[in-house]
Parts: C-alpha cells; sequence; structure tokens
C-alpha cells in the first residue's frame, strides 16, 4: 500500500505542475507542510487531501469556473467538491482501498 500511496502522491503532484497558475504547485506544498506542522500526527489520507485540495483547479477542462456562479460561497462548496471528485478518481485509477478511499474524500 505504501508504494501505491507514493505513487498517487507524484500523481497529484504531476498533475498540479501542469497547472496554467505557476502558483499553484507552490499552494499545493505549503498546504502539506503546513498541515503536518499543525498536525505532525497526520495520517496518509489527511496529506492526500492535503496535498490534492485544489486539484481540479490544474485541469482546465474540469476546472470549476468563477463566472458560472453568482454567489462565492456556492463557487467554493463546487471546486471543493470538484476537487474530491478529481480526487476519488485517481484513488481508484490507483486502486486504494476503499476505507482509504473515503476517508480521503470526506
Ligand atoms: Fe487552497
Amino acid at each position: 500500500m505504501d508504494k501505491i500511496i507514493a505513487e498517487l502522491k507524484k500523481k497529484i503532484i504531476e498533475i498540479i505542475k501542469k497547472s496554467n497558475n505557476p502558483e499553484e504547485p507552490i499552494h499545493a506544498k505549503n498546504t502539506l507542510e503546513w498541515m503536518i506542522k499543525l498536525e505532525p500526527q497526520a495520517d496518509e489520507a489527511l496529506k492526500i487531501a492535503a496535498l490534492g485540495h485544489d486539484i481540479e483547479r490544474a485541469i482546465s477542462k474540469r476546472k470549476i469556473k468563477r463566472e458560472n456562479y453568482t454567489n462565492y460561497e456556492e463557487f467554493k462548496k463546487a471546486h471543493a467538491l470538484n476537487s474530491a471528485e478529481v480526487l476519488s478518481q485517481l484513488m481508484e485509477t490507483f486502486k486504494l482501498k476503499k476505507e482509504l478511499r473515503k476517508e480521503i474524500f470526506i
């Protein structure tokens, strides 16, 4: 399982690096680092969630567009759900254990 998790993290980073916004990989890395500082006992589910929490923004075809939402909170919610959906699909592709997938998705 450790190898699968390492491969999944690598894939998440790879996707985020392709973002049109050069800040995205730095933001993902900073979020993960801060999360570990605040929660040193963080498990892999939390680390993967931190790393990929904005992943949908890096995929132009799937990105939630601000202009399609009049309400900012609804836009942010759609963005968060879409990132979770992208991560969920990646976890399926990498055949992560169902329990871990659930934990990351929540
Ligand atoms: Fe973020």
